[in-house]
């Protein structure tokens, strides 16, 4: 983002001082700090990873004897790491039993994917819900017994039936709005804690 862009704020020039690849770090710090969701030696894949800052901060936080997958349509090129491998993919084109194949069982699965704003607001919130849905598929198929879910939706549309399909897979379920999400935006997070089987 250019320096004295209108996005420009107190995260974005911490982001830049502090070498994290997006100011968005901020939201999962903030969250795994408030629900422990990732640990040392952790395995994590992360839906829309690109540009890589909740990966660049996955890294850092499971460690050597962890590692992150990552996720996306675009390569996050400036991320690379020995515990860090990258999927070039369309969540709505991947099969998630081949997910699972490809990276193994995970402790996590944190997806902050987003689709292309339109500007209207009914099409920005159906788009976002289907691939909060798709995310879904793949943490269901890939989660480990007792593995957390983190999933970006924009409010409105079907967030209640979708809450309602997270209760039925995990032990809690919370939303979440950071500090960090910007003034009038409609994203929140839910949180999965501590799956307990597949969903329907
Ligand atoms: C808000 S950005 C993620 C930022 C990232 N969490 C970070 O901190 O750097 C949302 C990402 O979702 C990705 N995305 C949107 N639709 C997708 C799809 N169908 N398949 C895969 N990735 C998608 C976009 O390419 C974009 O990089």
């Amino acid at each position: 983002m250019p320096r004295g862009d209108k996005w420009e704020d107190s995260y974005t020039r911490r982001a830049r001082t502090e070498k994290w690849l997006a100011r968005s770090v901020y939201k999962l710090e903030e969250m795994d700090k408030k629900f422990q969701l990732i640990r040392p030696g952790d395995c994590l894949l992360d839906l829309g990873c690109y540009p890589g800052s909740w990966s660049q901060y996955g890294i850092k936080r499971v460690g050597p004897k962890g590692n992150v997958v990552g996720m996306d349509l675009k390569n996050p090129d400036r991320l690379s790491a020995p515990n860090f491998k990258f999927i070039k993919a369309d969540i709505f084109t991947v099969d998630p039993e081949w997910v699972l194949k490809e990276v193994g069982p995970r402790d996590a699965v944190i997806s902050d994917l987003a689709p292309k704003t339109t500007g209207i607001p009914v099409a920005d919130t159906s788009r976002s819900m289907e691939l909060a849905k798709e995310a879904l598929k793949i943490a269901s198929a890939v989660l480990k017994k007792r593995g957390h879910f983190l999933c970006k939706v924009f409010e409105g549309g079907d967030l209640k039936s979708y809450r309602n399909s997270l209760s039925g897979c995990f032990d809690q379920v919370r939303n979440f709005r950071p500090s960090a999400s910007r003034k009038g935006s409609r994203e929140i997070y839910l949180l999965g804690l501590k799956f307990t089987g597949k969903s329907k």
